[in-house]
């Protein structure tokens, strides 16, 4: 541990285990939450066979609990089991509760929310399946999803599940060459997408950002295009499609296509450390259930409860807590098209309020932000409904903790810092509320089923007991573990389970400190967390290179009071070229924004004359990352670089910038 680190152990508030209060939690103490960790360890099969019976519905049983693992890369869940996922997150409960609600949609306007009884859900999600059925997809196809976060991207998203076609969703705030390359990944056969978004009172081009994308798509036969404000946008003929004018064509019932547990269920582009993204493909049932279970026990899901994920289904967070684990348990899940500041910061106090939330799930960043506008927002809002505060993306710098805990929680409810990533599906390492006393920035314990491991980098052998510092691993396989990387299996053995034989390496470092606890210290390989998005120098590095000018370039992350990290490029430029420089680096963040997208776009460019290089040619990212950081004394030994003199250049430009 840290000297940093605030080591004081905050309780489980007593309200939470008060049944006057609130209802009781499904695990109650510390050594209860120790026993069920050690059964699902010592006897994962029953363990997670009854908790994938109760949880989840299948057509047909399973046989087996598990199979495989890390060493091979063959992890496999419930084998000869079968069931559909757009089954568990809808029917089921449109059959015993119709009118129930499934999503409050809570759009960009906030007098404009409007709720989705899960009957209604059952038939939208069949009517869209039946769309993409008469357009000629099927079980195995990959299906493209760029849309705002409105209640038909839902709806197609559980359309896919339902036909058991692989959906691969783009996050909206993509530029059209990232959702080019992503759908050329794939291969993907047909896009559901809008006419246009609504996000902060600003629109964005989302139909004319899918136009620019498919000039070089051959793979792409329908899109189908969803009305969000209706606008005039240009349609190709014989290939868009008006969504409202295809559902009403489909029939409301469509059966389930009976999925096996290891089908595909999806597949979700995210960065490394180099190359292109990679499609991380998730499976039917192990998704499902980490999905599931961890609503239940991490956030503590009730029925009745109003759960709200404040994340975009662009990302893996949208997937699993506004989409699937919300859905299969029944729960009624809130879609938030808006963004924390509008119109006023106050809007997510707003919407606790006005829905009454019980489980509220945000980011750091987004706390730091509102937490810097000052109380006045948050105060005089009855967010007495409120149990459950989660985080989730990056570490929680304690002064945001505590301003949660305080201003929000009020004292009285469990905080979350929720530790996971695209690959592991759901929450690997995360407390409980109602029995895991928490420490703010750190995410405690492993959840069921996590065995984890700190190794030493170097050595890569395992750092046993309390007090130790090392990178990040997991020990054996769990059910909510990517089983592969779409296309590509030897990048998967390759990026996760060979750097550490036996083991999945998460990238992250991490410590475990004299209590136990697990305190995540972020990325150890080059990628970058700008407002808990994953961005990877490498990929930044290749949108400046396309630019006329750019010679050679080097991307880092560098502390940002808000975002986490926020990325400082350095450039240079191709001899001869003369500029001026405010222009060119305005040209440089335009081309970002193009090439990967806005949230991605460098916060300082620096252009050089050199770059810190050892005599072999290395890029020397560390050398860079120690002068942003003011850190100049200590750089460490420079004498390995081709032309030491470089560094003083370096930082004279860090100062004067
Ligand atoms: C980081 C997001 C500290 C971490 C769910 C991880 C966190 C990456 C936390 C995954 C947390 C996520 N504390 N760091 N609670 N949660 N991270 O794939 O570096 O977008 O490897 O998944 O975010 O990002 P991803």
């Amino acid at each position: 541990m840290s000297a940093e680190d605030d080591n004081t152990l905050h309780p489980v508030p007593a309200r939470l285990l008060n049944t006057a209060e609130c209802p009781e939690p499904f695990v109650k103490s510390y050594e209860q939450y120790k026993e069920m960790h050690r059964q699902s360890l010592e006897n994962p099969n029953e363990f997670f066979g009854k908790m994938a019976t109760e949880i989840l519905s299948w057509s047909k049983p399973f046989t087996t609990v598990q199979h495989g693992g890390l060493l091979h890369g063959d992890t496999a869940w419930f084998l000869d089991g079968q069931l559909n996922a757009s089954y568990n997150c809808v029917d089921r409960h449109a059959i015993a509760n119709p009118d129930k609600i499934a999503i409050i949609y809570e759009a960009d306007e906030p007098n404009q929310s409007e709720n989705i009884t899960y009957g209604e859900l059952l038939r939208q999600v069949c009517q869209v399946a039946g769309v993409l059925r008469a357009h000629g997809i099927r079980k195995g196809d990959t299906v493209a999803i760029y849309m705002p976060m409105i209640p038909e991207a839902v709806v197609a998203i559980l359309a896919c599940a339902r036909i058991g076609a692989l959906h691969s969703v783009v996050f909206a705030g993509f530029s059209a060459e990232a959702l080019r390359d992503r759908v050329q990944d794939a291969a993907c056969r047909l896009i559901l997408t809008s006419d246009q978004g609504k996000r902060g009172g600003k629109t964005v081009e989302t139909k004319r950002i899918v136009d620019d994308a498919l000039k070089s798509c051959p793979s792409v036969e329908s899109v189908i295009v969803c009305q969000r404000t209706g606008a005039d946008v240009p349609m190709t003929p014989g290939r868009d499609y008006w969504w409202n004018e295809e559902v009403i064509k489909r029939m409301t019932y469509l059966s389930p296509e009976p999925m096996n547990s290891e089908d595909p269920l999806f597949l979700l582009y995210t960065s490394g450390s180099t190359g292109t993204p990679k499609g991380v493909l998730h499976t039917t049932a192990g998704y499902l259930l980490g999905a599931a279970a961890t609503v239940k026990y991490v956030f503590d899901y009730h029925p009745g409860d109003i759960f709200a994920c404040m994340a975009d289904v662009g990302w893996i967070t949208g997937h699993s807590y506004i989409v699937y684990g919300p859905l299969t348990l029944g729960a009624t899940t809130v879609l938030f098209e808006s963004i924390p500041t509008y119109p006023t910061p106050a809007r997510y106090w707003e919407l606790i309020a006005k829905h009454k939330i019980t489980q509220f799930y945000t980011a750091p960043t987004a706390i730091r932000a509102l937490r810097r506008l000052g109380d006045q927002w948050v105060e005089g809002h009855d967010l007495s409904s409120l149990r459950v505060l989660g985080t989730v993306g990056e570490p929680i710098n304690p002064e945001a903790w505590h301003w949660y805990n305080d201003k929000v929680g009020k004292g009285r409810c469990a905080i979350v810092d929720t530790y996971w990533q695209t690959e592991t599906g759901s929450h690997i390492v995360t407390p409980l509320p109602g029995a895991i006393a928490t420490k703010p920035g750190s995410a405690t314990v492993p959840f069921f089923g996590i065995e984890l491991a700190i190794l030493d980098p170097v050595t890569g052998k395992e750092l046993i007991g309390n007090d130790v510092t090392g990178v990040l691993a997991v020990k054996r396989s769990w059910p909510s573990l990517a089983r592969t990387v779409y296309g590509n299996h030897q990048r998967y053995m390759e990026t996760y389970l060979k750097p550490y034989p036996g083991y999945y390496f998460t990238g992250d470092g991490a410590s475990r400190d004299n209590d136990g606890y697990i305190w995540i210290r972020g990325r150890v390989d080059d990628v970058i967390n700008v407002s808990g998005h994953r961005l990877s120098t490498a990929e930044i590095e290749s949108a400046l290179i396309m630019h006329h000018s750019v010679a050679e370039t080097a991307v880092i992350g560098a502390a940002d009071d808000v975002t986490g990290q926020c990325i400082h490029a350095f450039v240079c430029l191709k001899p001869g070229v003369s500029h001026h420089s405010t222009d060119l680096s305005k040209e440089l963040v335009v081309q970002v924004r193009k090439v990967i997208g806005p949230f991605a776009a460098p916060k300082k460019i620096y252009l050089v004359e050199d770059l810190p290089k050892t005599r072999s040619g290395k890029l020397m990212r560390r050398i860079l990352r120690k002068i942003v950081a003011d850190e100049s004394d200590s750089l460490g030994d420079i004498s390995t670089l081709a032309d030491p003199s470089v560094v003083e250049a370096l930082i004279a430009k860090v100062a004067n910038a």
